[in-house]
C-alpha cells in the first residue's frame, strides 16, 4: 500500500472511532457544544463550499452564492428580530475580533466580565486586548448571586468611560443587568451571546438587543445548535455598518458559503422550534442540577434555583474537578475541566427531565466513587443508544422529493 493510502486508512480508523465513541457511546456534556442535523450538515458538502464571492464583486459567477448570503441574514434578522445581520464571522471569537478591531483604537478601554469570574480569555487581557492594545478592566462581581453588580458597574463605566462594554461570558447561569447598567450609560454595549445564543433565539434568558445592546454577537453551535461559526446582529444602523465595513477586507476574506447555508437550515430549524427547544434546554439544566445535589454532588447557586441557562457549574475547588472530569471521562460522561456541565446537546436529542434524574445519579456515582467505573460506562452506553437522532428538525426536503 502507498504512503497516501496508509495515512488515509489511519485517517478513516480515527475519525470512525471518534464517532462511534463521541456519538454512539457518550454522553456529551461540553456546554461549548451541540448537534447540527444531518440536514444542516448534508449543505457542507455541497458546492458553495468551492466556491469565493465577496462584497466588492471581485469574484464572477457569484449570483447564486449571494443570494444563500441574504437569504440567511434575511432569516438570522427574523430569528433574532434585529434590522441587521452578518453571518460571515467563522465563529464567536472571530466576530469579537470585528467589534474590537472597528469600534476601538489602541489604548481604549473596554470593559468585561474578568476571567477570574467566569468572563471569556479571548476578550481580556490574555487574548483580543493584549493583540490590539486596549485597556482591559473588570466589572465589580458577586460570587454569591454570580453576576455583574450593577450598582458598582455602572459607577465604574461612569468614572471609567469604556469605549465597548461586554455582556455575556464562558461560565454564565444567569441573565446580565443589561438594562441597569446600560440605561443612561456612556460605552456601547455588546452582547457576546456565544454561549447562550440558542436561548435567546428561543426567547429565554434575556434579550440584549432591547435590554439596552447595541450588538448581540456570538457562536452559532453552543447553544444554539448551528453549524460551527459566528454572527453580528443589531438595531444600530451606523454601528453595524462600521463593524461590517471592517469584516471585509479586514478580518475575514472567504467566509465558507457552505457553512452559511448549513447554517440557514440551523436559523430555520430555530424560527420553528427554537421556543419549545430553550425552554426544554433551561428546565433541564435546573433539573439536573436540583438531581445532583440529591446525588450528593455540589453545585453552584443553589440558594437562587441553581441556573436559568443551559450550565450547570459544579462547586468544588479547581483540582478536584479535574479530578473529577478526567474520571467522568473514564466513564464516557464528556464535561470540561472548569466543572461546567451542559445540557444542549443532549436536550436535543431529547432527553427530558426523567433522564436528568438518571445522569445525575450516573455522575454522582462517579463524583462520590461510588461503583465501578466501567459500571457507570455501561449504564452510559445503553442510556445514550436509544437518543441517536436530533430532535427539532425541519424534514429534509431532497429526501423527501426522492422517495
Ligand atoms: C463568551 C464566549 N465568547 C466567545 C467564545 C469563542 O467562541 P468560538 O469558539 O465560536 O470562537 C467563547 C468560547 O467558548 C465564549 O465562551
Amino acid at each position: 500500500m502507498s504512503t497516501s493510502y496508509s495515512y488515509l486508512e489511519r485517517l478513516e480508523t480515527i475519525v470512525k472511532a471518534h464517532e462511534e465513541w463521541r456519538l454512539g457511546e457518550c454522553l456529551n456534556l461540553i456546554p461549548s457544544e451541540n448537534r447540527s442535523s444531518p440536514y444542516s450538515r448534508s449543505f457542507y458538502l455541497r458546492d458553495p463550499g468551492n466556491r469565493y464571492t465577496s462584497p466588492d464583486k471581485f469574484y464572477r459567477g457569484t449570483k447564486y452564492l449571494d443570494e444563500i448570503v441574504s437569504l440567511t441574514e434575511d432569516i438570522a434578522r427574523r430569528v433574532f428580530n434585529a434590522r441587521y445581520a452578518d453571518v460571515r464571522p467563522l465563529s464567536g471569537h472571530i466576530a469579537d475580533f470585528a467589534i474590537l478591531a472597528s469600534l476601538t483604537r489602541s489604548g481604549d478601554k473596554v470593559a468585561s466580565i474578568s476571567p477570574d469570574d467566569g468572563g471569556y480569555p479571548g476578550i481580556s487581557h490574555l487574548g483580543l486586548g493584549k493583540i490590539l492594545g486596549l485597556k482591559n478592566l473588570y466589572f465589580p462581581f458577586s460570587s454569591s448571586s454570580f453576576n455583574i453588580n450593577a450598582k458598582e458597574a455602572r459607577a465604574m463605566i461612569k468614572t471609567e468611560k469604556p469605549t465597548v462594554s461586554f455582556f455575556g461570558s464562558s461560565f454564565i447561569l444567569f441573565p446580565h443587568p443589561v438594562r441597569d447598567i446600560s440605561e443612561d450609560s456612556e460605552s456601547i454595549f455588546v452582547y457576546d451571546g456565544s454561549h447562550v445564543l440558542g436561548l435567546i433565539a428561543g426567547g429565554q434568558f434575556q434579550d440584549p438587543l432591547r435590554e439596552g445592546c447595541s450588538f448581540l454577537i456570538g457562536s452559532t453551535h453552543k447553544s444554539f445548535p448551528g453549524p460551527q461559526g459566528g454572527i453580528i446582529l443589531s438595531n444600530n444602523r451606523e454601528l453595524f455598518e462600521r463593524v461590517s465595513s471592517m469584516v471585509f477586507p479586514g478580518i475575514i476574506d472567504n467566509f465558507h458559503i457552505n457553512r452559511v447555508a448549513s447554517l440557514a437550515v440551523s436559523l430555520l430549524e430555530m424560527l420553528e422550534f427554537g421556543k419549545p427547544y430553550a425552554r426544554s434546554v433551561v428546565q433541564n439544566a435546573q433539573a439536573l442540577a436540583k438531581a445532583l445535589e440529591d446525588n450528593g454532588v455540589r453545585v453552584k447557586c443553589r440558594d437562587i434555583g441553581y441556573t436559568k441557562s443551559h450550565q450547570v457549574i459544579l462547586d468544588y475547588d479547581k483540582s478536584k474537578i479535574s479530578i473529577f472530569a478526567q474520571r467522568l471521562e473514564q466513564a464516557n460522561i464528556i464535561i470540561d475541566n472548569g466543572g461546567r456541565i451542559g445540557v444542549s446537546e443532549i436536550t436535543r436529542l431529547g432527553f427530558g427531565q426523567n433522564e436528568m434524574e438518571v445522569v445525575a445519579e450516573l455522575i454522582g456515582m462517579v463524583i462520590n466513587a461510588k461503583k465501578p467505573l466501567d459500571f457507570v460506562t455501561k449504564r452510559v452506553r445503553s442510556l445514550v443508544k436509544d437518543f441517536q437522532e436530533p430532535k427539532y428538525v425541519l424534514k429534509n426536503l431532497q429526501a423527501e422529493s426522492r422517495s
